[in-house]
């Protein structure tokens, strides 16, 4: 499978704090890579330094064999969604989605377009002349997620992007996300402190604690060998009393 980002020996201090250690790892192409871990370990600190919003204070970030560090973000060909969508409310649907396309010279005539396609592929047509207010919390980060899509990104990378949405949208966005990537086949790196998430979606999980990776590996690895007591308890004790927790309430399970 070909590497699509390589990060090297990353380090960034805060203030004089150290909040990342020297983190080596790699995302492959195509791959859902999602980073979980708790508040705090410095899951946002890494994606802003991947996208080009942060220079690191030292490392290098390799896409597709070339050192792009210093470059800045327009040209590093990736996309992000947060966990706030950023929308601009004054705009529809459509509005929203196209217009990035519209800005860019090449992508500006056939902007209605792709983003009335990528509309579509998100399930939002009948939507699509609507103000986000009148749209759901899940309606809206669809609409975010849509615009990400549309500027057709080799990497999107998610901030929490599910925080903010109830219990039931989370699931069913969860599965239009999971759909969406492997209709657009593209890379993409999760941010989440949640575990349940973090299973339900990725190839690989890379678990994080206080600036330092723990594991990287495919869900059933980490299941089956947890490399650190941190992996164990943050990842396996917390999934394993969740079962518990809603057991009781199914039929049949004791
Ligand atoms: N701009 C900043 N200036 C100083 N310290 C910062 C800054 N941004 C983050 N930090 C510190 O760096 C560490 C990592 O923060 P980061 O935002 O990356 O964590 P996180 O894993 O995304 O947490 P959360 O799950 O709460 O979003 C924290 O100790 C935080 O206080
Ligand atoms: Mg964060």
């Amino acid at each position: 499978m070909a590497v699509k980002l390589e990060i090297q020996d990353l380090i960034h201090v805060f203030n004089k704090q150290e909040v990342l250690h020297g983190l080596n790892f790699t995302v492959n192409d195509g791959e859902f890579l999602s980073i979980l871990g708790p508040s705090g370990c410095g899951k946002t600190t890494i994606l802003r330094i991947l996208i080009g919003l942060l220079a690191p204070s030292s490392g290098r970030v390799i896409k597709d064999g070339v050192d792009i560090t210093g470059l800045s973000a327009s040209k590093r060909h990736m996309g992000i969604v947060f966990q706030n969508y950023a929308l601009f409310q004054n705009m529809t649907v459509l509005g929203n989605v196209e217009y990035a396309l519209k800005i860019n010279r090449e992508t500006r005539p056939r902007a209605r377009e792709s983003a009335g396609a990528v509309i579509e592929q998100v399930g939002l047509s009948e939507h699509i002349t609507k103000k986000p207010y009148k749209l759901s919390g899940g309606q809206q980060q669809r609409v975010a997620i849509a615009r990400t899509l549309a500027m057709n990104p080799e990497i999107i990378l998610f901030d929490e992007p599910m925080s903010a949405l109830d219990a039931a949208t989370r699931l069913s966005l969860r599965d239009e996300l999971k759909r969406i990537q492997q209709k657009f086949n593209s890379t993409m790196i999760y941010i989440t402190h949640d575990q349940e998430e973090a299973f339900a979606l990725s190839d690989r999980i890379m678990v994080m604690n206080q600036g330092s990776i723990q594991q990287q590996d495919t869900p059933e690895n980490i299941i089956a060998n947890p490399a650190t007591p941190f992996v164990r308890e943050f990842v396996i004790d917390n999934l394993q009393r969740k079962v518990a927790s809603l057991s009781k309430y199914i039929k049949g399970a004791s």
